[in-house]
């Protein structure tokens, strides 16, 4: 099925089980250790055995040698594999560094080796046995020095990403009120909870891998060129996630090595990443340095805006665009958006939880509140003054359907934003400096092509298959509730297999365009379906109704089981006149914090997001989504960051105690409205992605409530105490 134009009046609008607060169909088998993870599968092949992974100790240079006579006689050691004796492998599209390989290193932790053994512990002892040697060259690892260069030294930028409209720099320098600040934000990285892991088996040349991935059709592709196989040959299956947050778009090196341990072991072999080893031999999100100009006249209304972002990245890697925002956020008939990338020698860097706009928004949403304190006005109505009847940076696009203002001012009543001091550090409760903040928050909404198969079982049950994850989102539960809408079944007939290369293939979760995208591919299922069920009973297809396990055409009414067993797939794709619209997603966030006045420590008491992004289809999972990104907001803002070391070129605090989480108890009370928009351009379910949206603006809610409490500005990110406390008033 192809959409073509915007719908009207759909089944959907009409919804008795699409976008009702529904429990996790999966819940009760999350729960009760039911739904098993890539390392779990343990009746998937027998006789498996234990992959342990080694990591290189330079980050530029090469394998001088390798001794594994050791780790070969070690007890219980089945296969070694070496980077040095190994065939290069292929490359794919969807990494920038190899997997594995020598003897050249292209950065830290990059896997060398990988030993096999009956023992988790046998593999792990072996691996220590193997000695390398290298030499070492010396790399880049430092951002700041090659943004320092690439002021007067452009070749240092090797790639650019510049959208203008109009002449911002004239614009700006006629403005009354200008503002021109920096903001710097750190590597970051994924930290899911359920590290990398994969189980191999070969069957003959057919190869099977039980792993933990967000995006099967892509996990696949990149194996097959990886490994030179027919992708024929290759099965994929990750039915449960324990989160992925970007990391694992991508196939990672356990899959890789656990291929070629299983062949070399004859056996089947599983691996997961040592958690040490996730922070630099995985992706992690790009370190930003970002530059924020804005003029505005006396009455805040923006003439200007330019927002450029600086990331680096290995060769052939990809930037961190924290000015895509910035393209649809703000009225000003003179912009510029640009992202420029250098390159620097650290592990690899790539998409993470909500990439570009996440980092994006802790620039621009402050030098929004910048802005509005210069000119003594309220933040919001700055916001509000400034909203943008069509792209700014390419005003011949529209919006699909933007309701941003509406999220303002929903947002301010319920926060209670009239209580804020807008005069920073003036409020006091004890030792308690409390204060408010508030950030706009815009993500892409993008929808994907996306395809499933439904069927009809003779009991009239219904069965969805598609390569569709959930990576504890939700799908399997807005994937039931649709199918039981369109279907006219109740959800609790509706059963779903997700995450198998077998299956028709998806949109993945990636973007937050799962939701919306995976969705239309299985109502383009069921529509097909549901023409093959009117068929057979001889109805005419554009008066038959499906409700409550019966289809009924005039007066003429039968059991959908009598039409069983019924398959239909289908693919949703999507027409060009999506290209005449920005399709977005849209939200408030407000925060309000507590600094202690003598340590500077800082705490979350509340947080709103209002949230415009389409029919919710299910409010309370899409609640889940929310409050979870804006926890990973709250990290991003005070806690989250690499530690890079510059001289060696790796990130120092590779483990869960020193690359500090938060968690919801950190945070007091965290509130989520959903406006209820419906937007027609993006899908027949006229329901946009809204995880993404939870991370984009509620940092720079944070930020700028610190501000609004103590009056201390920190640009630089974290915002950690010992920044903080340094700028503190005096109070003792
Ligand atoms: Mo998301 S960072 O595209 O998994």
């Amino acid at each position: 099925m192809k959409y073509e134009a915007p719908v009207g009046k759909t089944i959907f609008d009409d919804a008795k089980i699409v976008g009702k607060s529904t429990r996790r169909i999966d819940g009760p088998l999350k729960t009760s250790g039911m739904a098993p993870y890539a390392y779990e599968r343990h009746d998937v092949a027998s006789g498996q055995v234990y992959g342990y992974i080694v990591g290189s100790a330079i980050a530029k240079g090469r394998i001088a040698s390798m001794d594994l006579e050791e780790a070969r006689s070690a007890p219980g050691v089945l296969a070694v594999i070496a980077a040095t004796e190994t065939d290069p492998l292929g490359s794919s599209n969807f990494n920038t560094a190899p997997l594995f390989g020598g003897p050249e290193i292209t950065h830290y932790h990059q896997a060398i080796a990988c030993v096999v053994a009956e023992t988790f512990e046998q593999a792990r002892a072996a691996a220590a046995l193997i000695r390398t040697t290298y030499d070492r060259d010396e790399g880049e690892y430092s951002l700041s020095r090659t943004v320092e260069q690439a002021a007067s030294d452009t070749s240092k930028i090797v790639s650019e990403n510049v959208v203008r409209n109009g002449d911002f720099e004239s614009a700006f320098a006629a403005a009354a009120v200008q503002i021109d600040q920096t903001y710097t934000t750190p590597d970051e990285s994924h930290a899911m909870m359920e590290p990398f892991a994969t189980i191999a088996a070969w069957e003959g040349d057919k190869l099977t891998l039980w792993t933990s991935n967000q995006m099967i059709a892509w996990g696949r592709a990149a194996m097959a060129s990886i490994l030179r196989m027919p992708k024929e040959n290759i099965r994929l299956d990750s039915p449960y996630l324990g989160g992925g947050f970007g990391g694992k778009l991508w196939v990672r090196v356990d899959a890789v090595l656990a291929a070629l341990a299983a062949k070399a072991a004859g056996r089947p072999v599983k691996i997961m990443m040592q958690r040490a080893l996730t922070y630099n031999n995985a992706t992690h999100r790009h370190a930003t340095i970002q530059r924020v100009r804005i003029g505005a006249d006396k009455n805040g209304k923006i003439a200007a805006i330019a927002h450029e972002c600086w990331s680096g990245n290995l060769t052939g890697g990809m930037d961190e665009n924290g000015a895509a925002q910035t393209r649809a956020l703000y009225a000003g008939p003179d912009n510029l958006t640009a992202s420029y990338l250098t390159e620097l020698d650290l592990p690899e860097a790539n998409a993470m939880r909500a990439p570009g706009e996440a980092p994006g928004h802790l620039a621009i949403e402050v030098a929004m509140d910048e802005l509005a304190e210069q000119l003594g006005m309220d933040p919001i109505e700055l916001r509000i003054l400034n909203e943008p009847e069509t792209l700014p940076s390419n005003p011949s696009i529209k919006f699909s359907d933007r309701h941003l203002v509406e999220c303002l001012r929903v947002g301010a009543e319920s926060f209670g934003w009239a209580n804020r001091k807008s005069r920073p550090g003036t409020v006091r409760e004890g030792r308690w400096m409390v204060g408010m903040g508030v950030a706009a928050g815009y993500r892409g909404a993008l929808i994907m092509k996306s395809g499933a198969r439904v069927s009809i079982d003779a009991r009239g049950k219904i069965s969805v298959e598609t390569d569709m994850t959930d990576i504890g989102t939700g799908s399997y539960t807005i994937i039931a509730q649709t199918a039981a809408e369109c279907m006219g079944v109740a959800l609790e007939d509706v059963s779903v297999d997700l995450g198998d290369s077998r299956s028709p293939v998806s949109a993945g979760s990636g973007g937050q365009w799962g939701a919306a995208s995976s969705t239309a591919g299985v109502y383009a299922a069921c529509v097909e379906l549901r023409r093959m069920v009117t068929e057979k009973f001889g109805y005419d297809p554009e008066t038959a109704s499906f409700a409550d396990g019966m289809v009924r055409d005039a007066n003429v009414v039968r059991a959908l089981s009598e039409a069983g067993p019924l398959s239909a797939e289908d693919t949703m794709t999507y027409g060009d006149f999506q290209k005449e619209y920005d399709m977005g997603t849209y939200a408030s966030h407000f925060a309000e914090v507590a600094v202690d006045a003598y340590t500077g420590e800082v705490r979350i008491r509340r947080m709103l997001a209002v949230c415009d992004a389409g029919r919710i289809l299910n409010p309370l999972t899409a609640r889940s989504q929310v409050i979870g990104a804006m926890v990973m907001a709250a990290g991003a803002a005070l806690t989250e960051e690499l530690a890079v070391d510059k001289r060696f070129g790796f990130f120092v605090n590779h483990d869960m105690a020193g690359y500090e989480v938060p968690v919801h108890a950190d945070i007091g009370q965290q509130s989520v409205i959903f406006l209820d928009t419906l937007d027609g351009v993006i899908a027949p379910l006229k329901a946009k992605g809204v995880g993404e949206l939870g991370i984009c603006g509620p940092g720079a809610a944070i930020a700028n409530a610190i501000y609004n409490a103590t009056g201390v500005r920190v640009r630089d990110y974290p915002i950690t105490v010992d920044k903080l406390i340094a700028e503190m008033p005096d109070v003792a």
